[in-house]
Order: structure tokens, then C-alpha cells, then sequence
């Protein structure tokens, strides 16, 4: 049974063992609207993190799952409850994400958002 919490307690190395390390994922939740855990039992095995302009933007952000779980919707729940969350605060108006054609068409889109053109730029180019 898989369990869905909002803003769990998290260490760092939980993240790291999730998303790869070393990397102080704490600093980046510090800053985080709010993130979403799924667990099995007490093991962190799906992460996806919020975060806020302070204004009308949310942004999806790391949405993970551990390759022994993937295929059997925590994906596509972590982004539920992450959209849940992000429309329980009322002056937000978008939730963004970034994504390839694959996982947009196929993950992102029937969890609820539709496609748009995005950019990026490295800044290490900038450097
Ligand atoms: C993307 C990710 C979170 C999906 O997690 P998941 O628990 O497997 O997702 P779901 O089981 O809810 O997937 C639902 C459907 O989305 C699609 N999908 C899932 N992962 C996909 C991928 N990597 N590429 C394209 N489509 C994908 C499939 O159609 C899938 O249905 P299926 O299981 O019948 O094939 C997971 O693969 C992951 O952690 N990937 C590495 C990190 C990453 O790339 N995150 C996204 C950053 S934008």
C-alpha cells in the first residue's frame, strides 16, 4: 500500500538515494510551496516538489519514482496530488512544467496539463 503525504519530514538522504547525490536537497525544499512524498512503509519511493513565484506561477518540479516502482501510477499520483495541493492556494493561477514530446503526451497530459512550447538555457553558457 503505498501512502501519499504532503510536506513529509524528509532527509537528505532519502532524496539523494531517490534522485542521486551528493546534493543538499534540503536547501531546495527550504524554498519549495510544498512537496509530495509517496512511501512504502516508511521508504521514500516517489518525490515531486513545488515551487512558488510568490505570485500567480507554480512550477513542477523532480517529479520521481524508484525504478522498482514506476509503471503502476505513483507517477501519475504524485502529479495529482501535487496539482491538489498547488490549487489549494488560491492566488495561484498556473502550474508549470517542463517535460519531453514522450512524457508530455504520454504522463503529464492525462494527468491534467496540456502542452505548450517551454524554453531553457544552460548558464553554464552564459559562464
Ligand atoms: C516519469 C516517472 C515519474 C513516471 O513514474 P511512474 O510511476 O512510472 O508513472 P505512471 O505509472 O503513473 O505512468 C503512467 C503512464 O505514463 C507514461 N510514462 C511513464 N513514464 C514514462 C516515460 N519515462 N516516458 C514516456 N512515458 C512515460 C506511460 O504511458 C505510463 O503508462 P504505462 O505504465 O502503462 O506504460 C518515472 O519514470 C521517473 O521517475 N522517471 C525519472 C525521472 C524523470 O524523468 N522525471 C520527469 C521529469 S520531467
Amino acid at each position: 500500500m503505498i501512502d501519499y503525504r504532503e510536506r513529509p519530514e524528509v532527509r537528505n538522504e532519502q532524496l539523494e538515494e531517490l534522485l542521486g547525490g551528493p546534493y543538499d536537497y534540503l536547501q531546495v525544499l527550504a524554498r519549495s510551496l510544498t512537496w509530495i512524498g509517496a512511501f512504502d512503509d516508511d521508504r521514500l519511493i516517489g518525490y515531486a516538489n513545488i515551487a512558488w513565484d510568490g505570485g500567480v506561477h507554480a512550477f513542477l518540479l523532480d517529479p520521481t519514482v524508484h525504478p522498482d516502482y514506476r509503471h503502476r501510477g505513483i507517477g501519475t499520483e504524485l502529479v495529482k496530488e501535487a496539482l491538489a495541493a498547488t490549487a489549494r492556494v488560491p492566488e495561484i493561477e498556473w502550474m508549470h512544467v517542463d517535460s519531453d514530446e514522450a512524457l508530455m503526451r504520454d504522463f503529464y497530459e492525462p494527468a491534467g496539463f496540456r502542452p505548450t512550447p517551454a524554453g531553457l538555457v544552460r548558464m553554464d553558457e552564459l559562464r
